[in-house]
């Protein structure tokens, strides 16, 4: 049986976030963009995403300095005057289309790969120099550098702001910079940016507030979180639902605007129903046990519209067919969460949500990892 999607096309509004529907184009890294700078592919990629009806698009993550934020070619940053120039060109088309859009800010952190880089010699960022527990690659980060990473990422949402687009998204998830200070297995400093919770966000709740103070109240900043890491699917950054408290509330502290959760499979519960303080809320995915705790708007991600998870696609195969959209109107009907981002069935298909929201369920399309090689 298919239920009704209403509730995907209701316009969503709290605080200084307003979207016309509660589909989020999820944030895809896609490599084409030469020197870093966005070209009219790209801007035509996100173009027809946003005529074809998608609520909120959200950017491939974009680096905010030119030397240790990446290392993987052709990802755009947000530096060069080239690169500025296409983004705004992007802002334009995706206004001009009807659009609203993000976006990501991305620094790789102890994930860049170093050699690939126009900079191999430049040591990667990271809280203590892991990449993954026990595996130190790099010396920790000193104050210096950290002060210098958080003054690049505010310039990077005032960038963002100055270039027309309607909010920006601090990448806080996947092991990266900010998550490797997150994490307590991958930050073991013993100075103000590390120990408990409080010094663990410190570093996110600076980039917000100092960003804050510089974008003013009115323009959206969210920020992307995930439990998981890299080497770890099964990880919990935070063990509990007042750990998990901990760790949003110096976040919504420093001005947050909304919570971005990510998973793999968004109908997953976060917690297992005997871990202490989950009571009757079991069922709670990560997105909404943010709601839950902060009562701040939030975006839910993984697997929807589709048949397996994203890191299938690294394996033999990486198809994945359409799937029911069922369970994900029932979680949104029963307001756990408010906004579902979708990343591969956007990817493959830029009609997905005009599909979706005119019945055309017949149309929609089988992800395959061919996807990848164009920008269509
Ligand atoms: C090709 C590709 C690139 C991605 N790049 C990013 C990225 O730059 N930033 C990010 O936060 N997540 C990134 N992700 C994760 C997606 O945002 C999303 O969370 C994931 O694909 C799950 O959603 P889906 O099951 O709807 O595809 C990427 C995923 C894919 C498939």
């Amino acid at each position: 049986m298919t239920k009704p999607v209403d509730i995907l096309f209701k316009p969503f509004e709290h605080g200084n976030i307003a979207v016309p529907n509660r589909i989020v184009m999820a944030p895809m890294t896609r490599s084409f963009s030469p020197g870093h700078a966005p070209n009219d592919d790209v801007v035509a990629y996100y173009r027809r995403r946003a005529a074809a009806g998608v609520g909120l698009i959200l950017s491939e993550g974009v680096s905010p300095n030119a030397t240790t934020a990446t290392g993987t070619p052709n990802v755009p940053n947000l530096v060069f005057d080239e690169a500025k120039a296409g983004w705004r060109k992007v802002a334009d088309a995706v206004k001009a289309a009807g659009g609203k859009m993000g976006l990501q800010i991305w620094h790789e952190g102890p994930y860049r790969n170093a050699k690939a880089s126009e900079h191999p010699d430049v040591p990667s960022w990271s809280a203590s120099g892991f990449k993954v527990p026990g595996k130190q690659i790099a010396e920790p980060m000193t104050s210096a550098e950290i002060e210098i990473a958080i003054s690049e990422f505010v310039d990077a949402i005032v960038a963002t702001k100055e270039l027309g687009f309607y909010c920006a998204e601090i990448h806080g998830a996947h092991s990266y910079l900010i998550d490797s200070f997150f994490w307590r297995e991958t930050n073991l400093r013993d100075d103000s940016w590390g120990g408990a919770w409080e010094g663990r966000t410190r570093m996110a709740a600076e980039i917000i507030s100092r960003a804050r103070a510089a974008v003013g109240a009115d323009f959206p900043i969210l920020i992307r979180l995930s439990q998981w890491k890299q080497q770890d699917f099964n990880a919990l950054a935070a063990e509990t639902p007042a750990e998990l408290e901990k760790w949003l509330t110096p976040l919504v502290e420093a001005g947050v605007d909304g919570f971005h959760l990510s998973q793999r499979r968004f109908w997953e519960p976060t917690f297992g129903p005997d871990v202490a303080g989950v009571g009757g809320d079991a069922h709670l995915n990560f997105a909404g046990w943010a709601k839950k705790i902060t009562g701040k708007p939030s975006i839910s991600v993984g697997s929807v519209g589709l048949s397996g998870e994203f890191t299938a696609i690294y394996g033999p195969g990486g198809e994945s067919t359409p799937a029911s959209l069922d369970a994900l109107v029932d979680r949104m009907e029963a307001g756990e969460f408010d906004l579902i981002a979708v990343g591969r069935a956007l990817l493959q298909d830029p009609e997905w949500a005009l599909k979706i929201r005119e019945g055309r369920t017949d149309e929609l399309m089988t992800f395959t990892k061919d996807a990848l090689a164009t920008l269509s």
